[in-house]
């Protein structure tokens, strides 16, 4: 029996996605890559803006063939767009060849629902609510047997007024340090080298918790109470990293020199209007620190252009904030108006056009800034964790920098999940091609 999971969206789904194939594994299913072999299909969706719900839809309508020639085909679809149950029942109705819906607050009730069709049940919707506490730990078979994500804290309470996370991931609840150590330490045991902890903000981890614990402690303990060698995390918004953070990152080795600090946007009334609970003056103060303390931390962003109401100095704002903030890299978006959010509700809504304009306008200042702070790192030698075959060329492998760059350098099959010296050769916006030494 096969399996094969198609993931939307996050770091967050991609580990989910992990553990629903930790659970399938569990039930005797293996990984399969061409769906037209696979028993069971999982589709792991995402909501965060209108072009990733297109394509889920488009996708699974895809696959209603592979159903009507093989009716023993399960399959399911889960998710942060389920976890919306207006959406879920509408793709339930549409789409008949769908067996399984489930959410995100119910991913670990995924067997027993595959049990209930393959029992002859016709079909299942079943949404759970978000306020039954941490989704329980499931089995997880991991990317690779060297690198892992561990969830430390789940769900956000910020309400970004833009932003649907908090409705379909629900309210901020952390795990236990104990348990996470108790991870960390089982992963070093099976040989992982790279650990990065989740959480839509993990700088507010502990909160909820008895323990008088938060986020920069509990990195200081996996830092300092175990021998993982590398540690990162993600993400951190910048309303509160803290000094103690920068602190501690500046003085554990292991802690990776790399900062995924969301700006948004560059101007100070769009940040208040979308409720971000910093200034583009702190923002900046923030990267001042952190450069100081760490000079040679990478810092990369989320920027969203054409939010309701942005006026084109709204815009130059975001750009001179971007020349200012040197980043080495910025994911960047254009506003996309969810459903059940405050910005969605107003009217003074951006023309599509005009948004796109600003974001390869944007696009195009921010490639130019990689591309020269990549240039800079020509000669220099660099840590590179091993990952794998590149993903564009398979002649060449890739890997990662403790500042998360991706690395392009010579195959080496027997290198992967190794640390290896790589001398940087040449270097374009996104990657840095270099040779062993
Ligand atoms: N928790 C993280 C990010 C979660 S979503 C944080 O707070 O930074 C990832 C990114 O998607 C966000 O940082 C934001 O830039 C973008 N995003 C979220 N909602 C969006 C929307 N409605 N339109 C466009 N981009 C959006
Ligand atoms: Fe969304 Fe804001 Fe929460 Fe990030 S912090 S997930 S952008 S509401
Ligand atoms: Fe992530 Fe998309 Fe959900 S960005 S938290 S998978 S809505």
């Amino acid at each position: 029996m096969y399996y094969k999971i198609i993931t939307y969206g996050c770091q967050m789904n991609e580990h989910d996605s992990e553990k629903i194939a930790g659970m399938l594994t569990g039930m005797g299913y293996r990984s399969i890559e061409k769906a037209e072999e696979a028993d069971i299909i999982v589709f792991n969706t995402c909501l965060v803006r209108e072009n990733a719900e297109l394509k889920v839809h488009g996708k699974i309508g895809s696959y209603k063939p592979l159903k009507e020639e093989n009716p023993e085909l399960i399959i399911a679809v889960g998710g942060c767009m389920m976890q919306q149950k207006d959406i879920a029942k509408e793709l339930y109705r549409k789409h008949s060849h769908v067996d399984i819906v489930f959410g995100t607050h119910n991913l670990a009730e995924l067997p027993s629902l595959i049990q209930q069709i393959k029992k002859g049940k016709d079909r299942i919707i079943e949404v759970w609510d978000s306020d039954r506490g941490l989704i329980p730990d499931v089995p997880v078979k991991r990317k690779n047997d060297f690198q892992a994500w561990l969830t430390i804290i789940q769900g956000c309470e910020n309400y970004c007024s833009y932003c649907i996370v908090p409705q379909v991931r629900g309210r901020e609840r952390s795990r236990e340090p104990a348990d996470i150590l108790n991870e960390v330490n089982k992963l070093i045991d099976e040989g992982f080298v790279e650990i990065t902890l989740l959480g839509q903000n993990v700088n507010s981890y502990g909160q909820d918790l008895e323990d008088d614990i938060d986020f920069p402690e509990l990195l200081y303990k996996i830092a300092t109470e175990t021998e993982i060698q590398r540690i990162r995390f993600m993400t951190s918004h910048p309303k509160d990293l803290s000094n103690k953070l920068i602190n501690i990152c500046a003085a554990e080795d292991n802690i990776c020199p790399h900062f995924h600090l969301p700006v948004q946007s560059g101007s100070n009334n769009i940040l208040k209007a979308m409720n971000r609970g910093y200034s583009r003056e702190k923002y900046l103060a923030i990267l001042d620190k952190i450069r100081n303390k760490i000079p040679e931390a990478a810092i990369t962003t989320d920027i969203i252009v054409g939010f309701p109401g942005e006026t084109t100095a709204d815009f130059s704002q975001t750009i001179s904030l971007v020349k200012k903030a040197s980043f080495d890299m910025a994911f960047t978006f254009a506003y996309s108006p969810r459903e059940g959010t405050p910005a969605a509700k107003r009217d003074d809504q951006l023309p599509e056009e005009e948004k796109n304009a600003r974001l390869q306008k944007l696009m195009k200042v921010q490639n130019k800034i990689s591309y020269q702070k990549n240039q800079k790192l020509i000669g220099q030698t660099e840590e590179v964790l091993i990952t794998g075959e590149s993903k564009k060329d398979p002649a060449h492998f890739s890997g990662r920098t403790a500042t998360n760059k991706l690395v392009i350098v010579p195959a080496c099959p027997d290198k992967v999940g190794e640390f290896v010296k790589v001398k940087i050769n040449d270097a374009g916006s996104w990657t840095l091609y270099g040779e062993f030494i």
